[in-house]
């Protein structure tokens, strides 16, 4: 039965009417998401409504706060506060108030986990491990201290990479829906488990009626439904992420920078850090929506 919503196949009424006004003067460069704020615990009503324009946009916008090298995590949380994100999800590895601090760890926890070395991480959401119930739909970073080199993401909006594969082969979507597409493998440690098979769709629609995505690129991490639909639709998705797509943009967050998002798409480039100021970025994953 056909549906109002854009995400359904059989509406392509309702796709192309979304599709034209998603992509209507759509940003070409990352610079066009940055707004300059005074005072992230309390952001004045215009910078709140031009942050508020761009993610409505894009599904995230960069802010450039002059907070620099503060590690007060009351900046991402009370900024985040302000667009309504505050049910926190408590993540393996984040700290008691829920924040997560990524930096180089050595620990026995945190080693074995990619964001806490300085390697590169590919393409992803985050939590696409979470059970239904717990997909993050909202993911923000705060950047107390940039690397020495690299530590560069590279975002992309969902959004855009759905209509990017709908228009490429419909099927494509149609595979990525399917409530058995993607696989996340159990985490069993020293005989634990830490989480159970979570197998899911990629492309889902949120309560709210807007475009959720799950996906990792680690081959390491996922299984991958065994059918030719999907096999395809992941190829082609993979060759959207490694394309020079206009949509792809490239930013190092700054002391005092942040990006609040709808858990878009991204990736980290690996980074040399300064051993005696290192890196240090604050996570933050929301239950909650930005709207
Ligand atoms: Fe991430």
């Amino acid at each position: 039965m056909k549906t109002n919503s854009p995400f359904d196949l059989d509406n392509t009424s309702a796709y192309e009417a979304w599709k034209q006004e998603k992509l209507a003067s759509y940003p070409e460069k990352a610079e066009e998401l940055v707004v300059a704020i005074n005072n992230p615990h309390q952001l004045s009503e215009a910078e709140k409504q031009a942050l508020t324009k761009i993610y409505r946009k894009n599904n995230m916008a960069v802010y450039v706060s002059e907070s620099g090298e503060d590690p007060d995590k009351d900046i991402p949380f009370d900024l985040a506060g302000q667009f309504g994100l505050c049910n926190l999800n408590k993540n393996m590895g984040a700290d008691d108030d829920g924040i997560t601090a990524l930096r180089v760890q050595h620990d026995a926890l945190h080693k074995r986990y990619i964001p806490y070395t300085n390697h590169a991480i590919h393409w992803h959401t985050d939590g696409y491990y979470n059970s239904p119930e717990q997909q993050i739909n909202a993911l923000n970073l705060h950047c107390v201290r940039p690397a020495k080199q690299g530590g560069e993401n590279a975002v992309m909006d969902h959004d855009v990479a759905y209509i990017h594969l709908r228009d490429e082969n419909p099927e494509y979507i149609q595979a990525l829906m399917q409530m058995d597409a993607m696989t996340i493998p159990e985490n069993v440690i020293d005989g634990e488990m830490i989480r159970p098979d979570r197998a899911g769709p990629v492309f889902s629609v949120r309560a709210n009626g807007r475009l959720h995505m799950r996906y990792t690129a680690r081959a390491h991490n996922v299984i991958w439904k065994q059918d030719d639909a999907t096999q395809n639709a992941v190829a082609a998705l993979d060759r959207l992420l490694k394309s020079d797509s206009p949509y792809i943009y490239r930013l190092t967050l700054q002391s005092g920078w942040g990006l609040i998002s709808n858990n878009v798409l991204h990736d980290r480039s690996g980074f040399t850090d300064d051993e005696a100021h290192p890196r240090l970025l604050y996570r933050s994953r929301y239950y909650d929506s930005l709207v």
